[in-house]
């Protein structure tokens, strides 16, 4: 059975990731993830690659199961995920080809299967009032900084439903409610990373100015992808110096990071 210890969801421009990459196909109650989840080694260490939208991009990202995702990367070992991910900015310093380590979420998205914990039953309520894990940020923040092509550490993600962008009105209010950057597909996989005891951090990669932010362009999702092309070899770097920076797991699970000690003195109705 291939195991791993950390995942990567990100785009499919991350399959070069690895020498010798392994793809296994895995199942879960939730349905099939994006795709077959791809294993190797990244400076020492067991890491699994699942593309978010799926090797050929097919689903938009309120397609996406993100609890099939989450809950197959669980099932190989993995318990800390680094998710890169495209947004648009809503400061007007900071331009596209900047790295934003979010320390906050604002989850705008609905219609989205976002719980692993939707039955009857004992009941699961976690914590979600830091929602990234302190480790992964900061493997992220020290891997971006030290790579020195502008990066940000801290901000609000604000997460809306998409596949459209945000109207002028949309925007200018994300921007005045003092956040920093708007996507569309870190939730609900941060707060299912949290419900499956994950460790989860994300990278996001500016790509564009929001359209309500002063000098904003009504985004197009072509200079989306042409900027976010320009800028993951980049990316790519970032992450893998991350992943060498990432604590090892220890063997004493009371030692093990509180993101995943998220579950601890709850019944679960799932195993
Ligand atoms: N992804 C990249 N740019 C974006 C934007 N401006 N809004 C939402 N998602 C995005």
């Amino acid at each position: 059975m291939l195991r791993a210890e950390i995942g990567v969801i990100g785009g499919s421009g991350f399959y070069s990731f690895f020498d010798d990459p392994q793809a296994v196909h895995v199942s879960t109650p939730f349905g099939d993830p994006s795709d077959d989840i791809v294993i190797g080694e990244v400076d020492g260490r067991r890491v699994a690659f699942l593309p978010r939208h799926g090797h050929d991009h097919r689903f938009p990202p309120h397609r996406v199961n993100y609890r099939a995702n989450l809950w197959a990367l669980r099932s190989l070992g993995v318990r800390q995920v680094l998710a890169p991910c495209a947004v648009g900015s809503l400061r007007p310093e900071n331009g596209p080809g900047t790295l934003v380590i979010p320390d906050q979420v604002v989850d705008r998205t609905f219609g989205r299967a976002h719980t692993v914990y939707d039955q009857t039953g004992p009941v699961v309520h976690v914590s979600f009032a830091d929602p990234y894990c302190p480790q992964g940020r900061s493997a992220l923040v020290g891997a971006a900084s030290d790579a020195g092509s502008g990066s940000v550490d801290g901000g609000t993600l604000v997460v809306i439903n998409g596949p459209r962008f945000s109207s002028r009105a949309e925007s200018q209010w994300h921007q005045s409610a003092g956040w920093s950057v708007v996507g569309m597909t870190a939730m609900p996989e941060a707060a299912i990373a949290r419900e499956l005891a994950m460790c989860f951090s994300t990278i996001c990669l500016i790509t564009d100015h929001d359209a309500g932010v002063e000098g904003g362009e009504s985004v197009r999702h072509d200079e989306v992808l042409r900027i976010f092309a320009l800028n993951i070899e980049h990316l790519k770097t970032v992450l893998r110096a991350a992943i060498a920076r990432l604590p090892h797991p220890s063997a004493d699970a009371a030692a093990a990071c509180e993101c995943q000690r998220a579950l601890d003195g709850m019944q679960l109705p799932i195993e």
